[in-house]
């Protein structure tokens, strides 16, 4: 299968080409990707020197006549779509580059797709569609999108699309939906690695309003393997939920953070609370377990501790990201590592 991966120099991304590569060794890999403040093409400097079956390209998904040329050239089989602006406090600064990219360039990705002939397209979405929930229950793929944040309208737009592709062209395309990441190689302006990076330096831990918001947080390569038997098994215009089976308060999380560095609680400063807060998110796999035989393998607690022991032993990668020196940074690493 030759695979076109968009967005792969991201955290997600990242950890589903390594998956990729690992699992099947006959499959070409095409990562498309425009390298935004959240890219690190780094993170991939291996395979790029190493392997023959892996190419990198940057560029951006809305550009049409290189998204066309891209398909053409490497006669691609099937699209993976991770590339997006995907973090909710930059949407609430300015929703401008999420309609651009989340909506405009995806829908760009599935005319090229449609024009393409492609066989499968797999669009990687998100829980957050769904909006926010009580105390009780599960959002299920028949729950009615009702996003709260610029960046979940975004991602909710891109949805409908796909959905409108489907139905009027046929295009073979399917919709992920997966509750909060966690793992190596995540950008540390989310929850976990903001508040590993903060609690190491000994600065306040920013939990926002009362801490008391729930997600289900998901190991990485669990929803990368969900991606993938979405891929290889799905049925062309559903959307399937994955989730991890853990939700956890937002203050637990942090509290874990702190226990597994042996830091105090005297670290963590609750502050105002982002607006348009969505409260709790819980999924309802049934649909995947059934139809794809999904579910998650990883359990938070162990899961936690080896995202921890990832972010100690790549403290320095963490920093570097953080500090925009990456790519610098990322050279003298490799040059270490060798030697
Ligand atoms: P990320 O921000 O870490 O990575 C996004 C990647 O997309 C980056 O490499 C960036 O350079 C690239 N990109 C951005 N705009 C682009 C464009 N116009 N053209 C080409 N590449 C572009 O995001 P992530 O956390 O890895 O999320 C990946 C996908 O999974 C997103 O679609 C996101 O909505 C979805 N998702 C994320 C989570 C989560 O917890 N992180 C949960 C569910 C779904
Ligand atoms: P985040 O990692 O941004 O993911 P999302 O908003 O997509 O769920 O945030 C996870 C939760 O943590 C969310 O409820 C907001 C909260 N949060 C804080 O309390 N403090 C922070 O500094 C950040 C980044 C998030």
């Amino acid at each position: 299968m030759k695979l076109l991966i968009t967005g792969g120099c991201g955290f997600i991304g990242t950890n589903f080409i390594r998956l990729m590569h690992r699992s099947h060794s006959d499959w070409t890999l095409i990562n498309l990707d425009k390298l935004t403040y959240a890219g690190n093409r780094n993170n991939l400097a291996k395979l790029e020197q190493e392997a023959d079956n892996y190419h990198f390209i940057q560029g951006d998904i809305g550009d049409r006549e290189l998204v066309r040329s891209v398909l053409a050239d490497y006669k691609i089989d099937a699209i993976v779509n991770f590339a997006a602006e995907s973090h909710v406090d930059r949407s609430i600064n300015d929703p401008s580059p999420f309609v651009t990219t989340n909506i405009q360039g995806a829908q760009n990705l599935m005319e090229c797709a449609r024009n393409h002939d492609i066989e499968r397209f797999v669009h990687v979405s998100t829980d957050e569609v769904y909006g926010t929930l009580g105390p009780e229950g599960k959002f299920k793929e028949t729950t009615p999108l009702a996003p709260n944040s610029p960046y979940s309208a975004s991602k909710a737009g891109a949805d409908l699309m796909a959905r409108a592709y489907f139905e009027t062209y046929g295009l073979p395309i399917l919709i992920t939906r997966c509750s909060n990441n966690y793992g190596p190689y995540q950008f540390p302006e989310k929850l976990i690695p903001l508040m590993f990076l903060n609690a190491k330096n000994d600065k306040s831990l920013p939990v926002y309003g009362d801490g008391l918001n729930i997600r289900d947080w998901i190991y990485v390569d669990d929803h990368c393997r969900g991606v993938e038997l979405t891929l290889l098994k799905g049925r062309e215009g559903q959307a399937y939920n994955f989730g991890g089976n853990a939700e956890e308060t937002n203050i637990n999380v942090v509290k874990t953070i702190l226990h597994i560095l042996g830091k105090p609680e005297s670290l963590i400063s609750f502050v105002a609370d982002r607006p348009g807060h969505d409260k709790r998110y819980a999924m309802d796999f049934s649909l995947a377990k059934q139809e794809l035989g999904f579910s998650p393998s990883v359990d938070f607690a162990q899961g936690m501790k080896e995202t921890i022991a990832w972010y100690e032993k790549n403290a320095k990668w963490l920093e570097a990201v953080q500090n925009g020196s990456y790519r610098n940074f990322m050279k003298d690493w490799y040059k270490e590592r060798k030697a």
